[in-house]
């Protein structure tokens, strides 16, 4: 006989840190009602109080708050971005006061769908506060589509991402999976072949490419990215394109109606191994609330064409990698690293071994007086491949101040969540300062966007790429 099971009660949410999941105490009804990380914190649902006897095992900031939603409604994690003080302008601090008071008001009716969607009409409705603590929290809406147009809702520097509406397994990082990459570390030394392959990228090439991307050369027509947006599949067809002339073989897969696809590449390893590494940006953008455009010159069009010409340099110095190489750019970013989050799970179900994963998100912004920079993050990601990279970073880029940000959960955290090593490559040791960020103004051509800088940081991702996967050469000459 079927028994239904018996219906959450609570909402728990306790900062992350690895133990809280892997420790052997965790008990099953919490480690089996796992839904994810949402701003920095493991959100379990609770279905019996009974599950919540053991406050010595919980850290004492955790928040238990009572959950009753009807079967249909969607929750969604909403929250501010780590930002610079410098962009809490008072515009900007009215603009969310209204947001908190209308949000406690019930007064946040979603639009039919926002002007960059192709969804259908049928998504609106009023947006429910559940739990609220100052800058983030929990709502719930009428259904996962309306949940797609909350951003548009939102004030300019916050994010929404959805709960997922099943238990997601949690699969720490395995032991041997973190050996290895303590090992890529223990023998790193400066290469001068990685360093004149890395020094080949052009930075020419890149403005070309974040030029086409942003349409600022009136080349594409694309005026926006957004995943709904139809600019981002002539950016999906255009990126397939790109890397297939450098030699990678792509694949368009979708992930979720109305989405664009992600545009997964990849390069065959020259010897037997499952093993794959992994680098990735996301080509999708957010614009202005109420602008169609959204150029998404930094975000994250400036990862996109670090793994771009990482690609066109594989292809000029004719390199081929010991291990398989998937070079990726992934859509739904901006709604809750949905793209990723799909293929990251698609990935751990066919058993894939991906040894490292590097996202590379917003990388061109710093302050016009401050130097370059790589940011690394201060909270989701795996130590050791955060620590590969800021040393491979002070061999083959020293010209970047290597810091932490608080900056948070790009699609590398999908990749963490399934026990992949993973990091993030970012523009700036600190917050976001970008004043374009989530802006239909992130064009690249604008003070503090700095082209070398992310030239500087695709060399990072580069580098860390040839030493984790190993290369070689069919004719050295090709380096010239
Ligand atoms: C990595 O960098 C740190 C900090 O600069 C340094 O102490 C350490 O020796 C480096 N590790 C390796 C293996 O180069
Ligand atoms: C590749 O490796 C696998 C597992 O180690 C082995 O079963 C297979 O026979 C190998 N294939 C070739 C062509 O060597
Ligand atoms: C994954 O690849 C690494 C590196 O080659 C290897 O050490 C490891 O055994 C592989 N893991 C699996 C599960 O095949
Ligand atoms: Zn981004």
């Amino acid at each position: 006989m079927f028994v239904k099971p018996a219906a959450p009660i609570a909402l728990l949410a306790v900062p992350y840190t690895e133990n809280i999941l892997t420790g052997d105490n965790l008990p099953s009804c919490l480690a089996d009602n796992f839904y994810g990380i949402f701003g920095g914190q493991s959100v379990f649902k609770v279905a019996d109080s009974s599950c919540l006897d053991f406050p010595a095992l919980l850290p004492e900031d955790n928040t238990l708050f009572p959950l009753n939603i009807a079967g249909q409604q969607q929750l969604v994690w909403i929250e501010e971005s780590a930002i610079d003080h410098s962009l809490e302008n008072p515009e900007y601090q009215t603009e969310v006061a209204d947001f908190i008071r209308r949000l406690h008001a019930d007064e946040i009716v979603l639009p039919p769908s926002d002007s960059q969607t192709v969804l259908t009409p049928d998504a609106f409705g009023a947006v429910s506060l559940l739990h609220f603590n100052g800058r983030s929290g929990f709502v719930s809406v009428p259904d996962e589509v309306a949940a797609h147009t909350l951003a548009s809702a939102l004030p300019r520097f916050w994010k929404a991402s959805l709960v997922p509406s099943a238990p997601v397994p949690y699969i720490p990082v395995p032991y041997p999976a973190i050996d290895h990459v303590r090992d890529l570390l223990a023998s790193l030394r400066f290469d001068p072949v990685v360093a004149s392959i890395v020094n080949g990228l052009s930075i020419d090439q890149m403005r070309k490419d974040i030029r086409y991307l942003t349409d600022e050369d009136g080349e594409s027509g694309i005026i926006s990215r957004h995943s709904f947006a139809g600019g981002s599949r002539i950016a999906a067809d255009w990126l397939k394109a790109e890397f297939e002339s450098a030699g990678a073989t792509c694949e368009l897969r979708n992930f979720l109606v109305g989405f664009a696809p992600n545009v997964v590449c990849r390069y065959s390893a020259s010897q037997n191994t499952s093993a794959t590494v992994l680098v990735s940006g996301h080509y999708d953008s957010r614009g202005s609330f109420g602008f169609q455009r959204a150029p998404g010159g930094n975000d994250d069009g400036s990862g996109t064409i670090s793994i771009l010409n990482i690609a066109r340099r594989i292809k000029s110095t004719d390199i081929t990698f010991r291990t398989n190489v998937e070079l990726v750019a992934f859509a739904g970013e901006e709604q809750g690293l949905l793209g990723s989050k799909a293929y990251a799970r698609e990935l751990r179900e066919q058993g894939a071994n991906v040894t490292v994963m590097i996202q590379a998100d917003m990388l061109a912004y710093h302050a016009p007086d401050e130097p370059p920079q790589l940011g690394l993050p201060l909270y989701i990601g795996t130590p050791e491949v955060t620590q590969l990279v800021a040393n491979i970073s002070a061999i083959y880029s020293p010209e970047l101040t290597v810091g932490f940000t608080a900056a948070c959960c790009s699609d590398h955290q999908s990749f963490h969540e399934q026990g992949y090593p993973a990091t993030q490559v970012f523009e700036r040791a600190g917050p976001i300062a970008d004043p374009m960020y989530h802006n239909s103004g992130d064009v690249s051509d604008r003070p503090g966007y700095d082209l070398n800088q992310v030239r500087s940081i695709a060399k990072v991702q580069f580098a860390t790429l040839l030493h984790a996967a190993g290369f070689d050469f069919s004719d050295e000459d090709e380096l010239n």
